[in-house]
């Protein structure tokens, strides 16, 4: 297991980044998907053996893209592509130079890449060993996660907030979310941090719940983490309450965080 201290170091890592893109006064911050160095990355990990057949599109977002891929293997995987324009880094150095923490442009541009792909693979070990269902990470390279493949023939299952799911099957699904919340918080110490109807997938043949999306997810000892935890809450609570499911956010909250057992 990942040391708590190395994890909470990346989210520190990952914070400092995202403040430094905030004040950048440049808007393309994340534009191009295959740059070179995502290219070769690929091609490693296709001579290696992780990947044998890529395949089309399956999520075009902000910070990521992710793909579908074939590997002997592993059968169906997802290769989740951090994007990281090297414009993105132009308009960074101003930022980076000069501050005394980063030695070397070059340095501070593969540690952020690097802990942001790892940080998810990390993250999504975490919370596999605490028994939380999420996609089985396989390897990093660089910006690139590839992982379990949540669906069939390329086809991923359905986020939360499109599954359909009944009134009647609500409950089952709101309870096995809160258990889902209380072991990455208990065993894994974590908490999701952008835990919504978004980031939870629907296994139809089993109809219950996959957490995914943990690249943002940050140890129980990290500085926000009651107000991460409290918004993750509140998501959830908002979502089922719509189901009718009788929500209350105190004793979620309560329950999470009761650690001893
Ligand atoms: N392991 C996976 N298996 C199948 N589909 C996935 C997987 N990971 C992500 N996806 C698909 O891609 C979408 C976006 O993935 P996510 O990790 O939430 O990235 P983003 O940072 O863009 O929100 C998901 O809603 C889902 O449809
Ligand atoms: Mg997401």
């Amino acid at each position: 297991m990942v040391s708590d201290k190395k994890l909470h170091r990346m989210d520190e890592i990952i914070d400092e980044f995202r403040m430094r893109i905030k004040d950048s006064s440049r808007k393309e911050v994340f534009s191009d998907v295959f740059d070179t160095a995502t290219l070769k990355a690929l091609y490693e990990l296709a001579r290696k053996g992780f990947i044998d057949a890529m395949g089309g599109s399956v999520s075009t977002g902000k910070e990521a893209n992710i793909f579908h891929a074939i590997s002997k293997e592993k059968g169906e995987v997802a290769v989740k592509i951090y994007m990281m324009s090297t414009a993105n880094f132009h308009a960074m150095k101003d930022y980076i130079i000069g501050d005394p923490r980063f030695v070397g442009i070059k340095q501070a541009k593969n540690d952020i890449i690097l802990a942001w792909a790892k940080k998810e693979f990390k993250n999504l070990q975490r919370a596999k060993d605490a028994g939380v269902r999420v996609p089985e990470p396989y390897i990093t390279r660089r910006n690139i996660l590839l992982m379990e493949f949540i669906g069939k023939d390329g086809v991923p299952m359905p986020q939360l907030k499109e599954a359909k799911i009944k009134q009647e099957e609500a409950p089952l699904f709101f309870n096995k979310i809160v258990e889902y919340m209380t072991l990455l918080y208990r065993d894994a110490k974590l908490i999701h941090a952008d835990l919504s109807e978004y980031n939870i997938l629907v296994d139809i043949d089993t109809m219950s719940p996959v957490i995914i999306d943990m690249g943002q997810s940050v140890t129980t000892d990290h500085i926000n983490a009651e107000t991460f935890l409290r918004r993750d809450v509140d998501n959830i609570a908002r979502f089922f309450k719509k189901l009718n499911v009788q929500v209350n956010e105190e004793k979620m909250m309560s329950m999470i965080k009761e650690v001893e057992k």
